[in-house]
C-alpha cells in the first residue's frame, strides 16, 4: 500500500526520492507525489497514475532541494485525484506531510479544524495531518508532530517537513511501517528497507510509538512521551540486484523461477547432514513446545492458503489440531486463546494489517506466538515470541508465488520438527521425510522447465478467454486449488472459483458447460481415485478439463482435454509442485490478455490497512 520515502543530506532530493518511490512502486498505487525544500519556500508536485507521469513533468519543471518527501498512494478515502494525492499541507503551506495508514478519527478531527476557519482541500483523512501539526507548531518540528499525534487514533506512518527548519526531516510510526536509512551524512525514511537500500545497507526498524528527527548530523528517536528511545542499527543482508528483474520480462516470473534456489537455501538454512531440524529463533523451548495442545495459523490470501496446507502437514506428523483462520475474521471473533494454544501467523511482508493485529490479540490473551514471515525486521517478526524466517528474499510481484512455496517448506520443516518434540514421529521417518523434501527443488525445475508447453496450453482460447474457471483438488491439494485460483482471478482479472472436488455435487457443477474450464489437481496419492470420479461427472457434463497429474499418469488424458504433468513425489509435499503449473498458467494467461501482470488493478503488495 501507500509508499514513503523522505531524505535529507546533500544530494538532490528530488532523484533520491523518485528512486525510492520506484523501489515501492510494488506496493501498488494509483497516484504520486513529492514536496521539497526550494529555496526556502515547499515546493509540491503530485499527478494522477504512475510514477512515470510525476517524473515526466518533474523532467521539464524539477524541483531543486536537499530535503524532501514522496508518496505513492493507494486510495482509501477519496478517489485518485491529484488533491488527494500526498504531500498534504496546512494553509500557511510550511508544513508538508505523507502518511501511509488510516486515522480514524479524522471526521471529528476535520470538524474541531474547520470550525476554526481552516478549508480542507482534499477527501482524505491525512490532511488533517498538516493542520494538527501546525496548531501545535512553537518552533520545534518534532514536538508539534508529538503533541498533535497524540490526538490521533488509528494507523500511521508519516513523514513530516517544515518550512522553518530547512534540514529537519521528522518520521513516526504507529500500526504501518516506518524505516530509517542511515548514509554518512544524509538519511532517509522508507516505507521498507528497498526504498533505501540503493544509499545505505545501515537501517533502524521504527517501533511503534515513536518519532525520529532525522538531520545531516544525526538522528534521534523518542517515544510519544518524549523520552529518547535507543536503537542499534540492523544490516540488511540483501543485494538491492535481488530486488531488479534481471532480464525477466516481469518480477513475477522472475520470481516463479526462483523457486527451486529458495527453497535449497531454506533447507540448507534449517536442516544439518544428518537430518537435524534446527529452529533456533522459535523463542519457546522443547518443553513448552512439547506441552502445546492446539495450533491456530492466522494469515490472509496466499498465506492463508499455505497455511491451509501447513494443517494437513502438522496434522500428519505432529498430530496437534490445527486451526487454520483468516487474520480479518480471528481479530473479530473472540476465539478461545490460552498459554497452551500456540499463534502462527503466516506472512510474507511481515507488515499485513490484520496479520498483525492478529498477533496482538493473541499475545494479549496470553497465547505464544511463532511467525512464519519472509521480511526480516518486519513488524510481526518483531512482536512474535519466536519467527522462522522463509528465505525467499525481496517478492516484488504483486501475485505472491516464491513466498508462498518457502512457506510451505517452512510449514513442513516445523511439522516434522514439532513431530520429533512430541515423538510422533522418529528420526528414520524425518530422514525419510527430509529425502522427499530435499528432491522437492530439483522436481521443481522439472515443473519450470516445460514452461513454453504450458504457455501454449494457457494461450488456448477455451482457457485464455472463458469468462469464468474453476480449480478443484481434494486433500493437500484443495487448498492448492484456491491458491491456484487466486493467482489466476488477481492477475487476469477473469471470474475464478477454488473448490474442494468433494463439493461439486453440492451445488458448483451446475456451473458446469462447455464454456467452464475446470482446472483439477490430480497427482498420485491417497484421494487420486476419488477426484478421477469428481473428473468424470465434470466430463459427462462437457465441461473443459485441464488436468495436472503426475508424469505416467495416461490414463488421465482420456477425461481431460489437455494434461500437464509434475513429477512423481511424496504426497504431502505435492503442493510444492503443482504450485509451479498453476502459477505459470495465470502468468500466460494474464500477459496474453495484455494484463499489468506485476502490479495488477487495484491489489497493493503489502495491505497495511484494514
Ligand atoms: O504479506 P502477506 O503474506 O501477509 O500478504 C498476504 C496477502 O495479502 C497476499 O498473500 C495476497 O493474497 C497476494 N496478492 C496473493 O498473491
Amino acid at each position: 500500500m501507500c509508499g514513503i520515502v523522505g531524505y535529507v543530506g546533500e544530494g538532490e532530493a528530488q532523484d533520491i526520492i523518485l528512486e525510492g518511490l520506484a523501489r515501492l512502486e510494488y506496493r501498488g498505487y494509483d497516484s504520486a507525489g513529492i514536496s521539497l525544500l526550494q529555496d526556502g519556500a515547499l515546493a509540491t508536485c503530485k499527478r494522477v497514475g504512475k510514477l512515470a507521469v510525476l517524473r515526466t513533468v518533474l523532467e521539464t519543471t524539477p524541483l531543486r532541494g536537499r530535503l524532501g518527501i514522496g508518496h505513492t498512494r493507494w486510495a482509501t478515502h477519496g478517489a485518485p485525484a491529484e488533491e488527494n494525492a500526498h504531500p498534504h499541507w496546512d494553509v500557511a503551506q510550511d508544513i508538508a506531510v505523507v502518511h501511509n495508514g488510516i486515522i480514524e478519527n479524522f471526521q471529528e478531527l476535520r470538524q474541531e479544524l474547520e470550525a476554526t476557519g481552516i478549508v480542507f482541500r482534499s477527501a482524505t483523512d491525512s490532511e488533517v495531518l498538516p493542520h494538527l501539526i501546525q496548531q501545535y507548531y512553537q518552533g520545534d518540528l518534532i514536538e508539534a508532530v508529538r503533541l498533535a499525534l497524540q490526538r490521533v487514533r488509528g494507523a500511521y506512518a508519516i513523514g513530516v517537513l517544515h518550512r522553518g527548519e530547512p534540514e529537519v526531516l521528522v518520521g513516526a510510526r504507529q500500526g504501518s511501517p516506518l524505516i530509517l536509512g542511515l548514509g554518512q551524512g544524509e538519511y532517509f525514511i522508507g516505507s521498507d528497507a528497498s526504498a533505501v537500500v540503493k544509499h545505505t545497507r545501515q537501517v533502524i526498524y521504527l517501533n511503534d510509538g515513536e518519532l525520529c528527527k532525522l538531520t545531516p548530523a544525526g538522528y534521534h528517536i523518542i517515544d510519544m512521551t518524549g523520552a529518547p528511545a535507543r536503537h542499534t542499527p540492523s544490516t540488511i543482508d540483501w543485494d538491492p540486484v535481488q530486488a531488479e528483474k534481471e532480464g525477466y520480462p516481469h518480477y513475477m516470473l522472475k520470481e516463479i523461477f526462483q523457486q527451486p534456489e529458495v527453497l535449497r537455501h531454506a533447507l540448507l538454512a534449517y536442516v544439518d547432514s544428518k537430518n537435524n531440524i534446527e529452529m533456533p529463533d522459535l523463542g519457546l523451548d522443547s518443553q513448552r513446545l512439547a506441552g502445546l495442545r492446539r495450533i491456530v495459523i492466522v494469515a490472509c490470501g496466499t498465506a492463508w492458503h499455505a497455511g491451509l496446507v501447513g494443517k494437513y502437514m502438522v496434522e500428519q506428523f505432529a498430530r496437534i489440531p490445527v486451526e487454520v483462520d483468516l487474520a480479518s475474521e480471528f481479530r473479530y471473533g473472540n476465539r478461545v486463546l490460552d498459554a497452551d494454544t500456540l499463534v502462527i501467523p503466516v506472512t510474507q511482508s511481515g507488515e499485513t494489517a490484520d496479520t498483525l493485529e492478529a498477533v496482538r490479540i493473541a499475545r494479549t490473551n496470553g497465547a505464544p506466538v511463532i511467525g512464519i514471515v519472509n521480511v526480516v525486521g518486519s513488524s510481526i517478526a518483531r512482536s512474535a515470541d519466536g519467527v522462522i524466517y522463509t528465505h525467499a528474499g525481496p517478492e516484488i510481484g504483486v501475485a505472491s508465488t516464491k513466498a508462498y512455496t518457502s512457506q510451505l517448506c517452512a510449514l513442513a520443516l516445523f511439522s516434522l520438527y514439532m513431530g520429533r518434540i512430541r515423538n510422533t514421529v522418529t528420526p528414520e521417518d524425518v530422514a525419510t521425510q527430509l529425502t522427499q523434501l530435499r528432491e522437492i527443488p530439483g522436481k521443481l525445475e522439472q515443473c519450470l522447465e516445460q514452461a513454453d508447453a504450458i504457455a501454449a496450453c494457457a494461450r488456448k482460447d477455451h482457457y485464455m478467454h472463458a469468462k469464468n474457471a474453476m480449480f478443484i483438488g481434494r486433500g493437500v491439494n484443495y487448498p492448492s486449488a484456491m491458491e491456484g485460483a487466486l493467482k489466476l482471478k488477481e492477475i487476469s482479472y477473469i471470474h475464478v472459483e477454488g473448490y474442494a472436488a468433494g463439493e461439486m455435487k453440492h451445488g458448483p457443477i451446475a456451473l458446469v458447460t462447455p464454456e467452464l474450464p475446470v482446472v483439477c489437481l490430480a497427482p498420485q496419492g491417497s484421494v487420486y481415485e476419488k477426484v478421477r470420479s469428481n473428473l468424470e461427472e465434470i466430463r459427462a457434463r462437457g465441461g473443459v478439463i485441464l488436468s495436472i497429474a503426475t508424469e505416467g499418469d495416461d490414463n488421465i488424458k482420456t477425461i481431460s482435454n489437455d494434461v500437464l504433468y509434475i513429477p512423481a513425489c511424496a504426497e504431502m509435499f505435492s503442493p510444492l509442485l503443482v504450485a509451479a503449473p498453476l502459477q505459470l498458467i495465470a502468468y500466460y494467461i494474464a500477459c496474453g490478455l495484455g494484463r499489468d501482470v506485476d502490479q495488477p488493478r487495484n491489489l497493493a503488495k503489502s495491505v497495511t490497512v484494514e
